[in-house]
């Protein structure tokens, strides 16, 4: 069987290494990996596909990383999670819609998304929130960590 993740890693540490920012290629490896294996945690938790999970949190930011643009870069993210899904012929049309589809939400916390999506969207509040549990949670970001405590059964 091949490692689709193992092949996505490899294209995703690419786009990485080579942003010129030190500080922000250490950002990306923290938030991207972090946020996949919240995805893989949250999918595994709620009997969700964890390893098409654990490859849109791989790729949910992927475009601000590589453009160095935060602007618009879910639905930005979606088209090159597309791209990169599809030149690297790792996954079938209906997974890659899932993954982008995900993608292209992920940045609205306020919303109610499928099941699929909502596994990435809690996974991208879950590694903000864990990064250091010490400090404030943002408000947008709180009914989702609250939540997401109490289906871990962490009170
Ligand atoms: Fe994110």
């Amino acid at each position: 069987m091949i490692n689709r993740i193992e092949i996505l890693r490899k294209h995703i540490d690419e786009i990485l290494l080579n942003m010129t920012d030190a500080e922000e290629r250490r950002c990306a490896y923290l938030h991207l990996y972090g946020v996949a294996q919240a995805c893989a945690l949250i999918a595994l938790k709620r009997s969700g596909n964890t390893e098409l999970a654990i490859m849109a949190g791989m790729l949910h930011d992927i475009y601000s990383y590589a453009k160095m643009d935060k602007k618009d870069h879910a639905h930005k993210g979606a088209v090159l999670a597309r791209e990169i899904l599809t030149s690297l012929q790792i996954a079938s049309d209906t997974e890659i819609d899932m993954i982008c589809d995900a993608i292209y939400t992920h940045s609205d916390k306020d919303a109610v998304h499928d099941d699929f999506s909502e596994i990435l969207v809690d996974a991208d509040v879950l590694q903000h929130c864990l990064y250091n549990p010490a400090c404030e949670i943002m408000a947008h970001e709180k009914n989702r960590y609250e939540k997401l405590k109490r289906e871990f059964g962490i009170e």
